[in-house]
């Protein structure tokens, strides 16, 4: 029984200590018909470390979450109820537990040796990267956030979102020296959500410009509510999150307007704030381009474009290049010099292209003349009769 009770044991430890990739339970002998295998996992829900049970049987998989003590107490049920197996992930060790034919467990640290050798290089490697990031591992929002652990380590779950906030400040960067950090005074996070990179971007202004205003705007009650909560209690005086749409947000005079995967046209209502509210520097990370799609699905683009749009997928991809491409064309005719950059790696979202602008000066006639002549190609050319931001640029007599 030792075992299994040092098999546990290790499981919590490496659970508080953030370190737990997984749990699989197989080799199933018990009275439950047609299940395989279990396969555990720690999961965030709500900013709660829980433990994820995907129950893996001959044709379908179930899944449920416990709190951590019940779902460490559950692992030790099933290895009891039919599981002979269990293996044990973490970074550097794989734990086997096996049931000896005699009935009782054995326990054998696979891969620590050799792995351990990996890990004290891979620590190296992170001690040098965490030197050079802009928002480290212990900076205390991440923690409130949900991200680290006590120790300020990031959760293995929460890497690919500790990535993608200093990976979003790195990209930043070059326009905020641009512009100066002093001319950056308030600041609008259009569709601000659970708040990672609103608070992320607020960290990194506030130490440039300590009269920094952040205000994130979102449409969810509760996440208003929760990212108020956290700013409170880090006393970020500057940063304040209000419920209220994009287009219908009350903002003081911003000069810095940003929308990151807010849905569909939500990106347009933000651009849109920016050009009218004349803001130096507007950043948007498109999310589902479902308008411009539509439009090209219901008024048929040029024959020349008809063996791309016949297929799905390709008719997505396009819709999202062009919607974006129009975007940065409305925003040069404001006068706004505009880069479209990779994101985040396209191994987790397709949604990865983020448009950063910056005013520099009202263009010519001449050159908007020219723009809109080369929009009103592009509109013919894929049927577009209308694409929401010059919806709202005409509504509200900005052209
Ligand atoms: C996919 S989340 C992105 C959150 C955050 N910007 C990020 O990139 O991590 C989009 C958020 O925008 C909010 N949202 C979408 N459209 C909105 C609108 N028109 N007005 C206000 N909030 C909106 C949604 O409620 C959601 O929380």
């Amino acid at each position: 029984m030792n075992a299994l009770k040092n098999f546990l044991d290790k499981t919590n430890q490496l659970l508080t200590a953030g370190k737990l990739l997984k749990v699989s339970l197989s080799h199933y002998k018990g009275n439950i018909e047609d299940l395989k295998q279990c396969i555990v996992k720690p999961i965030l829900i709500k900013q709660k470390l829980k433990l994820s049970f995907t129950y893996r049987y001959k044709t379908k998989d179930l899944f449920k979450n416990y709190d951590l003590g019940e779902g460490v107490e559950k692992i030790g049920q099933y290895i009891n109820a039919g599981f002979q197996a269990a293996t044990l992930f973490s970074a550097s060790n794989q734990l086997n537990l096996t049931l000896h034919p005699k009935g009782h467990y054995i326990l054998r640290d696979e891969k620590q040796q050799s792995q351990q050798k990996k890990v004290n290089q891979i620590s190296l490697l992170k001690h040098d990267k965490q030197k050079q990031r802009d928002i480290p591992e212990n900076t205390p929002f991440l923690k409130a956030l949900g991200l680290t652990n006590e120790k300020g380590e990031v959760y293995k779950i929460a890497q690919d979102k500790f990535k993608q906030i200093n990976h979003y400040i790195k990209l930043l960067k070059p326009a905020i020296t641009e512009l100066g950090s002093d001319n950056i005074n308030v600041v609008a996070d259009m569709g601000s959500g659970k708040g990672y990179l609103t608070f992320a971007l607020y960290d990194y202004l506030s130490q440039l410009n300590s009269n920094v205003k952040v205000i994130g705007i979102e449409y969810r009650k509760d996440l208003v509510e929760f990212c108020n909560q956290i700013s409170q209690s880090e006393n970020f005086n500057g940063l304040n999150f209000k419920q209220g749409t994009i287009i219908n947000a009350e903002l003081p005079e911003s000069d810095l307007i940003i929308a990151l995967h807010a849905c569909d046209t939500a990106t347009d209502d933000a651009i849109y704030k920016g050009i009218k509210n004349r803001s130096q520097m507007i950043v948007v990370a498109p999310c589902c381009h479902k308008q411009i799609r539509k439009e090209m699905e219901k008024n048929k683009p040029s024959e020349d474009l008809k063996l791309i749009i016949k297929h799905g997928i390709f008719l997505e991809r396009q819709a999202e290049m062009l919607t974006d491409a129009i975007r940065v064309l409305w925003l040069e005719y404001f006068g706004y010099k505009t880069k479209a950059l990779e994101f985040i790696s396209d191994a987790h979202t397709p949604k990865n292209v983020m448009l950063i602008a910056l005013y520099k000066k009202e263009p010519s006639s001449k050159t908007k003349q020219e723009i809109l002549e080369k929009l009103n190609n592009a509109k013919k050319f894929y049927g577009i009769t209308l694409h929401h931001l010059e919806y709202l640029l005409t509504q509200n007599h900005l052209i």
